[in-house]
């Protein structure tokens, strides 16, 4: 029988690249001792920041919170992948914390083009759901007024003055076609300036991979999170095109039993899946089956 794991699964590019840089910065204090912490859980995965917990390392759910650490117990404070508001990090390097800046490039790049537009006096559109982090963490970087849309009602509905010039980006996991529907009433509006499509498809190429594997295998494995609503997604459309589909949390979950005349399963997992569940699932199945 062959196993054949989804290229996409679990963590994405972002996100991968933040939790390493947490235990990067694990390696670092063996030699320096100071104490690490992450501004807000690093991921929506208990057995990591478990894990981290267990390592040390603490997490800050706000200002106040690294407000009300001993100045000597000021060490290391790393920024998840969603980015923060530029007061945000300028409060903690002021406050004696070190700054490693995690934030996903691709929502740097957003931080970047809205401080940029708006010191030269654009107003900000932000396409995105407000009080989502990262929405938040891009209205911080802007020096202008910044509006946050978060549908074609509310694009309709925005009072702006006839003269104001725009800058639209959006939040990176907005649908597309919804950011574009937005887009289009500021153009029907007669509003002017510049469109930046800062959607990123990392979901999209994961379901998109995950449909294609589905469709070809006898048996599917979706792991994630019970609460994990991308994993939620992903079962639905493997569900779609394969009718032996499972949705486990971790190898525990695991109960199969396969009739004889399957040759090919395959596995793809949520975007909070870590690669060492992952990879025990991939392991099992190919020894056992
Ligand atoms: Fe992930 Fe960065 Fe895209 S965090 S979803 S790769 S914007």
């Amino acid at each position: 029988m062959e196993v054949i794991l989804a290229e996409h699964a679990g963590f994405c590019f972002g996100v991968q690249r933040a939790v390493d840089t947490v235990y990067e910065q694990i390696g670092n204090r063996e030699k320096e001792g100071r104490p690490i912490y992450t501004f807000g859980p690093i991921i929506h995965n208990e057995e990591v920041v478990d894990d981290l917990e267990k390592r040390g390392v603490r997490v800050l759910d706000s200002l106040a919170d690294a407000c009300a650490v001993p100045e000597g117990e000021r060490g290391t404070v790393i920024i998840r992948s969603h980015g923060v508001e530029k007061s945000v990090c300028e409060s903690l390097k002021e406050l004696g914390f070190d700054v490693v800046d995690a934030t996903c490039p691709f929502v740097k790049r957003i931080h970047n083009i809205v401080e940029k537009e708006s010191l030269v006096g654009k107003s900000i559109v932000i396409v995105g759901n407000a009080g989502h982090p990262e929405v938040e963490g891009i209205k911080g970087w802007s020096a202008a007024a910044t509006y946050i849309v978060e549908s074609v009602e509310e694009a309709k509905n925005l009072v702006l003055r006839p003269e104001e010039e725009l800058c639209i980006v959006s939040q990176t996991t907005f649908n597309y076609k919804k950011f574009q529907d937005v887009v289009e009433i500021f153009g029907e509006r007669g509003y002017n300036g510049s469109v930046v499509n800062t959607v990123c498809n990392a979901t999209e190429v994961r379901q998109a991979e995950a449909r294609e594997l589905a469709a070809r295998v006898d048996v599917m494995i979706v792991i994630g999170g019970t609460h994990s609503s991308n994993t939620k997604k992903l079962y639905e459309i493997c569900r779609q095109e394969c009718e032996m589909t499972y949705y486990i949390q971790t190898l525990d979950d695991l109960h199969l039993r396969l009739p004889e005349s399957v040759r090919l399963v395959g596995i793809t997992a949520g975007a909070s899946t870590p690669n060492n569940i992952i990879e025990e699932v991939q392991n099992y199945v190919r020894i056992n089956f």
